[in-house]
This record gives structure tokens, sequence and C-alpha cells, in this order.
């Protein structure tokens, strides 16, 4: 642990590094960012594969595309900011247009988190106040990233005091060229869902879970990212590429295969395992070259991809979704885990 900066109040951010083998991450405690991963190519060369800075101050900049963050209350998006939980209606700050995204303006990527050493890793603790950006209930979030092997481990909990609805995932833009090595469209997707949930023209859920078969979104075999990117197709224009979430098979609640991205170039891969119902696969539509990397890179459009495991978009205006209310006297564990490996 060192201390990797101060905020304008002058709280100390420490950053942690994790390292196992070839492997080096780090994340810092401001909005437990993940802010580095380096892993190894073909040859044993490390590159970072994740999008990042090299100093707190970008971070700190608002509005940010989220790279690395932890994101919540509710990650993704909330129609109008507005849901209705046990008879009372609740409004979060529209920063989206008129949605919320990412648990409104200032979300949990804003805050100096908590944090403790733990075995393998560090815990990264925050308490969110009751009516924190128009949520009920005191909700106390811990975050754990631990390294093994060659896994990158996420354990999410969280409790409450009054009902209330929770949404985390990991904001990480990959690149598996290394983080200032162009875009990514020649990198292959697998993304084991036979199912994904269509939107609207403001990117929130019909409430249908219609089938991959058929369209661009069919990555059941691994297909290269750019191949289709510009199709015409009715999502793909509304997304302006893909910005879409996945119903990953099988039972969630245990931690099972969503995703795998190969990068030809390097032979890099990265598997994403989770206990999510959903993942949110977004091509990085929405980065414009504003922010600068810890290359002196610019991050242009469709220099990262973001795999945020999820509940679905809208929760908590869909009956059908799987829920994302947590009550008092209930704990929600979330698990996602990032493999680093090769292919020859
Ligand atoms: C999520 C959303 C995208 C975009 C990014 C942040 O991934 O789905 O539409 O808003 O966050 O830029």
């Amino acid at each position: 642990m060192s201390i990797w900066g101060r905020t304008p109040d002058g709280t100390e951010v420490p950053i942690y590094t994790l390292t196992s083998g070839q492997i080096e991450v780090r994340v810092i405690a401001y909005g437990a960012h993940l802010v580095s991963v380096k892993a190894p190519d073909r040859n044993g060369k490390t590159a970072d594969v994740v999008l990042g800075y090299d100093k707190l101050d970008t971070y700190l900049i608002t509005p940010n595309p989220y790279i690395g963050a932890i994101v919540g209350r509710y990650g993704n998006r909330i129609a109008g900011g507005k849901f209705t939980l046990d008879g009372k209606t609740y409004q979060i700050p529209q920063n989206d247009g008129t949605n919320a995204l990412h648990g409104g303006p200032k979300g949990f990527d804003r805050y100096v988190w908590k944090a403790q050493e733990v075995p393998d890793g560090v815990e990264f603790t925050h308490v969110s106040p009751d009516g924190d950006m128009g949520f009920p209930g005191t909700l106390t979030i811990k975050v754990r990233y631990t390294l093994k092997a060659n896994t990158l481990r996420l354990d999410y909990t969280a409790t409450t005091d009054k009902a209330t609805v929770v949404n985390l995932t990991n904001h990480a833009y990959f690149n598996l060229h290394g983080d200032d090595k162009g875009n990514i469209l020649d990198h292959k997707i697998e993304i084991v869902a036979d199912r994904y949930t269509p939107v609207d023209a403001k990117l929130i859920p019909t409430g249908e879970l219609a089938p991959v078969a058929g369209t661009p979104l069919d990555f059941r075999k691994s297909e290269v990212i750019g191949a289709r990117i510009d199709a015409d197709n009715e999502q793909l224009k509304l997304g302006h590429g893909y910005d879409f979430n996945w119903v990953v098979n099988r039972e969630p609640g245990t931690l099972r295969k969503a995703a795998v991205v190969t990068d030809p170039v390097s032979g890099r891969t990265l598997t994403v395992e989770t206990t999510e119902p959903g993942i949110q696969f977004y091509s990085g539509n929405f980065l414009d070259g504003k922010f600068t990397g810890r290359h002196g890179s610019k991050y242009e459009r469709r220099t990262g991809f973001c795999l945020e495991t999820q509940h679905f978009p809208d929760s908590p205006n869909h009956k059908d979704f799987p829920t994302t209310v947590v009550k008092p006297g209930e704990t929600l564990h979330s698990t996602t885990t990032f493999t680093f490996g090769v292919v020859k």
C-alpha cells in the first residue's frame, strides 16, 4: 500500500498492488477503481490490459466514463430515474437524458472507500446513507478484490436497514492488445447467452427476453467484435454499437462462464465468470478521445470494451426480471471473476 494522492478535501487515497506470477493488479480506494491489470502475451511480454489514468486527478474529473469504477447503488439505467417500492415512489436524479445511470450523478465511484488488506487482496467498504441520490435505506457495501493464480476475483456484499434496490458492477474497459494499442474491433468474443434484453431509443429494456439467434448479437460462437458492429440492425443503431444486456445461460447464483474474449494479435484471453443473471457488453462507443490514458494515448471510440456483470437494466420497473430488491436482514452476495490466459 502507498498513498497515491489526495482528494480536494485532503483525504488520502491509498493504492494497492496485488501480484501473482506475471499478473499485476492495482486498485485504489477512490471509487474502488481497478486502475491497472498487467498480463503477459503469448511470448510472456506484459502490457496493461485495462484502460486507466496515471494519476488520481484524472479519476476526480466529473463526468468520467467510469473507467475501472465500481458503480452503484444502481449500475446501468433506471427509466426516468423513477421506481416504486412498497407503494412509495422514489426519484433518482436523471444524468443520462431522462434516465438515471450508474446510481445518479454522484454514485459510489465518487467516494473514498475504507480499505483493508485481506489475504491475496484488499476489501473496500462504503456506507451510502438513507436518501443518498434518492435511494431508500442506509446501505453498507463491501467489494473485495483478490488475485490468485491468473484470476482476479471480485466479491460484493451489501446490507441495508430499509428495503432498497441494488445493482453493483465493475466498469473496467479492457483492451487485450494493451491500453495504448488502438481499438478492440479485431478481438473475438463469445457470450454464453441465448437471449438478451432488447432496448428502446433510451436504451431502456422493453421487458422482452429476445433470442440472439439470427441477429448480430449472437456470440454463442466466438465472433470478431467489429465484423457486424455497424450492421443494419435496429438495436445496434440504438446502441451506436454493442451496449446491451445479455441473459447469461444457466441459473444465476452459481459462478458460471459468461464471456470469453481473445486477442488474435497478442494471444491474450479474458474469461469472465459470474453469479449475476446478466452481462452488459459495451463496446466503448461513447469514448471520444477526451480522456488521456496512462501512456498519453487518447481513449478514442472503441479503444476498450466493458463486460459489466449485473442484474438487468431498469429491473425496479420490470416485475418479471430477477429482483434487485434487498431487504433488512438479507445480505446481497455477488461474485465475478476475470481470468487472464493466452492462446498460441
Ligand atoms: C454503460 C452504459 C453505456 C455508457 C457507459 C458509460 O456501460 O451502458 O451506455 O453510458 O456505461 O459511458
